[in-house]
């Protein structure tokens, strides 16, 4: 595994609409390993491949609760609405307030190319939406609806 250079807001890669992925095979494997390697050393709960210069649907979240790996994820059933704070690797030491559905289900491919789903609530809710918006070339600065600087997310 190796550790991944994250791309900071500006970068051209995190405006683009990414690609799906075509096939699991080991460079995608290869990918997700060096991205959870990656999220894990700075600290973060979710990383999208964007972030690390590659524009196609990948994701990986840990919200404490063990590593979830997202290939070609969709959203396929959102409920409620809830207002957090977010930050992101990318727009290092900036806060914000973001609405949010408070609950999702998601849909996606899992390392070995099989089709899996889960349902989210709280964080972990919030972090699926907010690194599926990577994918799509939108950050969360773009929607939050007030940014502050420097304030630790609790
Ligand atoms: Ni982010």
């Amino acid at each position: 595994m190796s550790l991944l250079e994250i791309k900071k807001a500006g970068a051209p890669v995190l405006k683009e609409v990414c690609a799906p992925v075509e096939h699991v095979d080991k460079r995608i494997r290869t990918l997700l390993d060096d991205m959870a390697e990656t999220m894990y050393e700075a600290e973060g709960v979710g990383l999208a491949a964007p972030q690390v210069g590659e524009a196609i649907r990948v994701v990986v979240i840990d919200v404490g609760k063990g590593l979830i790996e997202l290939i070609n994820p969709v959203i396929t059933f959102r409920e409620g609405s809830a207002k957090d704070t977010e930050g992101c690797l990318s727009v290092p030491n900036y806060y914000g307030e973001v609405e949010r559905s408070a609950r999702v289900k998601v849909e996606f491919l899992n390392r070995r190319g099989k089709r899996q789903h889960l349902t989210a609530d709280g964080l972990l809710a919030r972090c699926i939406q907010h690194e599926l918006d990577h994918l799509e070339g939108q950050l969360f600065i773009d929607i939050a609806e007030s940014l502050h600087e420097g304030e630790s997310k609790s």
